[in-house]
């Protein structure tokens, strides 16, 4: 077996390698001058088992170099070829919304026929119920949540779990059952991708309290911050964010987040400063 690291996740592809004891060797990806990519294998590939590693933010060139490179692996005699992509993209446009759209996380399902395996991190299913709804491959579910509530016990005791909406229930909820703490899920309306509302009810109850806000991806921060600005009108005494992938798109949504709250968390699916949460092993035990 050979981790391969790809170009947006070469450091934890190593480290999954090292903790595995696997193999390693970095996918070599370059631009042709007009922006083409290059794709080369730095060892031999035959008759291995080949895993590559790419997250899927940014998602548009590293689809690309993954299917290149996919495809190539088989063409050079690789037993199998499969994918870990901590963050999987594409999964939230799981519905024709408006007439005419892509139903994208089913087509990202069929160009990732090539791959025998994938295995992916807390993607986000909501209207696909599991991850056979959008994958032909054997494909393998991980969830960050153990490592969340570790970090949450060793950190922040009597605190209040919220989840911003309908479907993070399966983090905020199963997280707060598992440590012991309360939990309040609110009601979500996405007007477009700027601009949500959240409703929530029992919230007298977390004044003067430490409070966790818990949902699977930050992505612009507007579901995060409006979760903010309707907890604030309780008087709470602290907001804690956790984002298991943090995406962060919008600065200045960011920087509001950042002022009103004690800290952010997230998983090193994307890595940023906030990634307090490590995966490798996760992903690494996966592979034995
Ligand atoms: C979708 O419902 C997800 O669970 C997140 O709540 C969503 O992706 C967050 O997006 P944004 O940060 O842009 O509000």
């Amino acid at each position: 077996m050979i981790v391969v690291g790809c170009s947006n996740s070469k450091s934890l592809a190593k480290i999954i390698a090292r903790k595995a004891g696997l193999k390693y060797s970095d996918l070599v990806m370059k631009h042709f001058p007009d922006g083409e990519l290059y794709i080369k294998y730095a060892i031999d590939i035959k008759n291995e088992d080949v895993f590559l590693v790419q997250t899927l933010y940014p998602s548009t060139e590293a689809i690309l170099e993954i299917l290149i490179a996919g495809y190539t692996a088989k063409d050079l005699g690789a037993k199998k070829v499969n994918l870990i992509a901590p963050y999987m993209a594409y999964m939230r446009q799981d519905k024709r919304f408006f007439k005419g759209e892509a139903i994208s996380s089913l087509i990202i399902g069929k160009m990732f026929n090539i791959f025998d395996k994938i295995i992916t991190i807390d993607p986000h299913l909501h209207r696909h119920k599991s991850l056979n709804e959008v994958f032909y491959n054997q494909n393998v579910l991980l969830s960050s949540n153990k490592l969340i509530e570790d970090y949450l016990q060793k950190n922040y005791s009597d605190s209040y779990i919220i989840g911003p909406d309908e479907e993070s229930n399966q983090w905020a909820e199963e997280i707060a059952k598992k440590i012991g703490m309360k939990s309040i899920v609110f009601n979500k309306k996405r007007y477009n991708s700027q601009k949500v509302k959240v409703y929530g009810k029992g919230l007298e109850e977390i004044k003067n309290q430490k409070v966790i806000i818990i949902d699977d991806i930050i992505s612009t921060g507007h579901t995060i911050l409006e979760s903010i600005n309707e907890i604030k009108k309780y008087k709470p005494k602290t907001i804690i964010v956790v984002g298991i992938h943090g995406i962060f798109a919008n600065k200045l949504v960011y920087e509001q987040i950042m002022k009103n709250t004690k800290e952010i968390i997230t998983t090193n699916t994307i890595e940023t400063k906030h990634s307090k949460i490590d995966v490798s092993e996760l992903i690494s035990n996966s592979l034995l």
